[in-house]
């Protein structure tokens, strides 16, 4: 299984699976950085030693027609450039490069999109950036707080609740939203209100439990 080419992280922005995690990274420090990054950010960055782009303003050149837009994510504050036909994904992953926010089938289809548009789940595929205008977005690079792991974050590491972890940033994203509408009366419920995201490793019923576990802790 291990050696299953499938079973890697795959680096969508290049096609390819991701660089191996050097030796020297325990399992545990990689399991909790791919709940709390997504994954793949983690790996390469370790491989390569490459921080992601923190500008606070930053723009599309050379493309029309082109709308500006100022937006919040994870508590900092945008002022974008950017193509009308930019996807919110896009803008998360090409532009502020948080990359954690993985994109799927990009059709609205599997949730590995997922984020928050003030405080709503939203499959980010499918929403145009330029729409967001005063909007705050939340995203799974955003929910660790003073280096602890938001409490869904720490309960998938605790549950198991991924093998590859490609779905885990939209499911944890999804499942914060879930346990914000107070949809988690019961595992049907949990698995209900959670439908819309995918998980191609079938760790539905970890990651149920994980969903159950912060909701328990309140
Ligand atoms: S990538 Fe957005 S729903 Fe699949
Ligand atoms: S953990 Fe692999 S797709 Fe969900």
């Amino acid at each position: 299984m291990a050696d299953d080419p499938s079973c890697a992280p795959v680096d969508l922005r290049r096609g390819a699976p991701a660089e191996r995690v050097p030796a020297h990274i325990s399992r545990r420090t990689f399991v909790v950085a791919t709940v709390a990054l997504g994954g793949v950010t983690l790996a390469s960055s370790v491989a390569t030693g490459a921080t992601p782009r923190s500008a606070t303003e930053s723009g599309v050149a050379g493309r029309s027609p082109v709308g500006r837009l100022a937006l919040t994510v994870n508590g900092e504050h945008h002022t974008i450039a950017v193509d009308n036909r930019v996807s919110l994904l896009d803008l998360l992953r090409e532009h502020l490069g948080l990359t954690g926010t993985k994109k799927g089938c990009d059709a609205g289809a599997c949730g590995a999109c997922t984020v928050l548009v003030d405080g709503r789940r939203v499959a980010s595929c499918l929403t145009l950036a330029v729409r967001l205008d005063g909007a705050e977005v939340d995203t799974v690079e955003g929910l660790e707080k003073d280096g602890r792991l938001h409490p869904l974050q720490q309960a998938f590491v605790d549950q198991d609740a991924f093998q590859c972890g490609y779905c885990t940033p939209g499911q944890i994203m999804s499942g914060v939203g879930c346990i914000a509408e107070g949809r988690t009366g019961s595992a049907e419920e949990i698995r209900e209100w959670m439908s819309g995201n995918l998980c191609r490793c079938g760790c539905y019923v970890n990651i149920v439990r994980a969903v159950e576990q912060a909701a328990d802790q309140g």
